[in-house]
């Protein structure tokens, strides 16, 4: 589900058309579409709904929006507004939410590492949750929260040992990856946070992975946490969270994507036996499908049989395709039916041949001036990309209906070099 649709041959977002966006802002550009983002979140807030432990608990299930997906002030501000919590894993994702005004209670503190000034920041913000996944953490936030003379809120993560059917990178709840404690480790060590006197241990957290379309793999991984509730809680630790993570996938190629309510209907019966409130922590499913990138089509070119369409945008823009060999849908922003098809390897201005958007892809025959849409880029599109070959970034825009705003200039090249010296 998308709010990206061709009206007579032109692709529009909502009511803009996309080519204005391009001619007025520059291209590249990343646009999204914020009815697409509320639409999603609403659909996964709805589907899980039923969590609830009572019809008071408004604000429950908490969705835990993944900044890592698009961390953008606007798209955070337009979920906020929402009513949206957000799970962050740097202090500069964690400063971003500060920064819009999001309450400590609605953010998770999660990630694999962080520093004391990282957990500093997450105890003076009152952050509803650290996730914490190593012990070594684990102690240094109780040192930390003991100075501060604070208690901190803390949920395990627990690696369910389970292999979704999803690109190797993306696996994160699997045996042999750096992520979460195996439940043995995480039993012996329920008996240890007893005796750590700033700690609180209030719920417990798993994350299988990203871009899963199957239920199987949650539903496991789901069983062998919520009977580890109950160790918990025979321990004495009152776990209150639950929090289910995300991974929930969408639609790159077609209809591959599983609506919120199919993991829903599995995932709510285990989830109810725990009496826990319930986190879910998705990035992907609210913006993957509500941004596109636009890239103008720079040169097309024909080395012996081969066709290379060579756009202003590479892999320091969206690092997808070349990263995890990531299928995104790519079409001229006006389509024409009057001519002819080619293949075509669909790279950009890198000096890499690793710099593809996409191979050996059937794509009306272009010429250089068009603009291209690159789709399913609004989650780990911006945010992963850089200044690789002293590119600036390029801008992103929000669409809301019949108007749009800038809600990120496009990096200059002063932009590049503001924080170097060289005398
Ligand atoms: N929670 C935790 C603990 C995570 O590690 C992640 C993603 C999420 C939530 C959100 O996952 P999502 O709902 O977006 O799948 N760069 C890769 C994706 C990496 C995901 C990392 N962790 C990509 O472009 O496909």
């Amino acid at each position: 589900m998308d709010y990206f649709k061709y009206k007579k041959n032109q692709l529009f977002c909502e009511g803009v058309p996309v080519e204005r966006i391009a001619r007025r802002v520059g291209s590249p550009v990343y646009i999204y579409s914020a009815q697409t983002i509320l639409t999603h979140w609403r659909r996964l807030k709805a589907a899980f709904q039923p969590a609830r432990l009572s019809a008071r608990q408004a604000d429950q299930p908490l969705i835990g929006y993944s900044l890592k997906a698009n961390s953008n002030l606007a798209v955070c501000n337009l979920l906020q507004r929402a009513g949206s919590g957000f799970e962050v894993v740097s202090g500069g994702e964690l400063y971003r939410l500060l920064k819009i005004g999001v309450p400590g209670e609605k953010i998770i503190f999660g990630g694999i590492a962080k520093t004391e000034s990282e957990i500093k920041l997450g105890l003076k913000s009152g952050v509803l949750i650290f996730n914490v996944e190593t012990k070594d953490e684990i102690l240094l936030i109780n040192r930390v929260a003991g100075r501060l003379k604070k208690i901190a809120p803390v949920a395990i993560r627990l690696n369910p040992e389970v292999t979704p059917a999803t690109h190797l990178y993306l696996i994160t709840g699997q045996k042999g990856n750096k992520f979460g404690f195996y439940l043995n480790d995480a039993e012996k060590l329920m008996r240890e946070i007893n005796s750590l006197p700033s700690i609180r241990l209030v719920g417990l957290h798993m994350h299988i992975g990203s871009q899963i379309t199957r239920v199987a793999p949650y539903r496991n991984a789901l069983k062998r946490v919520v009977l580890f509730i109950e160790k918990c809680r025979g321990l004495g630790h009152r776990i209150e969270w639950l929090d289910i993570g995300g991974g929930f996938g969408i639609h790159y190629r077609g209809d591959e994507a599983r609506p919120a309510r199919d993991f829903a209907r599995v995932l709510l019966p285990w989830i109810k036996k725990t009496g826990c409130r319930l986190i879910v922590e998705p990035g992907r499913f609210i913006v993957g499908n509500a941004g596109i990138l636009v890239t103008k089509v720079l040169s097309v070119k024909k080395s012996g049989r081969k066709n290379f369409v060579i756009c202003d945008a590479g892999m320091n823009v969206l690092i997808r395709p070349t990263l995890y060999g990531a299928h995104h849908k790519i079409s001229p922003i006006k389509r024409r039916s009057d001519r002819p098809s080619i293949v075509a390897d669909i790279v950009g201005p890198i000096c890499e041949s690793g710099d593809f958007f996409a191979k050996k892809r059937r794509i009306q025959s272009v010429q250089p001036g068009e603009y291209l849409s690159v789709f399913s880029a609004g989650a780990y599109g911006f945010t992963m990309s850089s200044n690789y070959n002293s590119r600036p970034r390029p801008a992103e825009v929000l669409v809301d209906g019949s108007r749009y705003q800038v809600v990120r200039q496009a990096e200059t090249y002063h932009d590049l070099v503001r924080l170097e010296r060289y005398h």
